[in-house]
């Protein structure tokens, strides 16, 4: 179920921290995220290991490459609220060689797909900074459709940026 053609979706290992950790530490991966305040590796693992099982809550994948079996990005869903079946839905490629690909769109795809048909949510919701063109393409060619601007909220290179918000029903999920 959380395998396509081009990636699968599994649960995050301890060998994966350090994965985890450096893409975090790459500006050109965390460009349009919101990266907090500087973690050392020792740090990060704590705080890794440390992270509740998946669940509801919560939901953290690794994306695999199926050619050679590589950790390249995360995949997650998160904050769902049984009220009103909405979670949402965070993803990096970390690996930049494998940018451009359709890696990420297959990964939402899946994640999507898990999160309507197993976790049983009615919606999923997204925020990304509006100049980054190419999360809006991914996010697009899913199905998600945007739903609101928050103006200047996201601060970097010391200037302001809009977020944009998108959503995607149950029932909206594009092949
Ligand atoms: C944004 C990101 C998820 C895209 O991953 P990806 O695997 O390269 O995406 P895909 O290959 O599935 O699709 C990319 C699409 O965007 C298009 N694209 C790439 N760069 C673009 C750009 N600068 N402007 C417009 N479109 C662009 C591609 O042509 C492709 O569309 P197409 O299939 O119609 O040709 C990945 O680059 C990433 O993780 N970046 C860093 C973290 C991040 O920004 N996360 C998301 C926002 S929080």
């Amino acid at each position: 179920m959380l395998t396509g053609k081009l990636v699968r979706l599994r649960p995050v290992e301890p060998a994966d921290f350090e994965c985890l950790w450096r893409w975090g530490q790459d500006p050109d991966v965390v460009r349009w995220m919101s990266s907090g305040y500087p973690e050392s590796l020792e740090q990060a693992r704590r705080r890794l290991a440390e992270a509740p099982r998946n669940g509801y809550e919560n939901c953290r994948f690794i994306i695999e490459s199926l050619s050679d079996r590589r950790a390249v990005g995360f995949v997650r869903l998160r904050d769902a609220k049984p009220e009103v079946g909405n979670a949402e839905l965070d993803i990096q490629l970390g690996e930049k060689d494998v940018w451009g690909r359709g890696y990420a769109t297959e990964a939402m795809r899946l994640a999507c797909r898990y999160g309507f048909d197993e976790m049983r949510l009615h919606r999923i919701s997204l925020d990304f900074v509006a100049e980054n063109t190419a999360a809006r393409r991914v996010y697009e060619k899913v199905g998600f459709v945007e739903e609101g601007r928050v103006r200047e909220c996201f601060r970097r290179d010391g200037r302001w940026h809009d977020m944009i918000l998108m959503g995607l029903l149950e029932g909206e999920l594009r092949d």
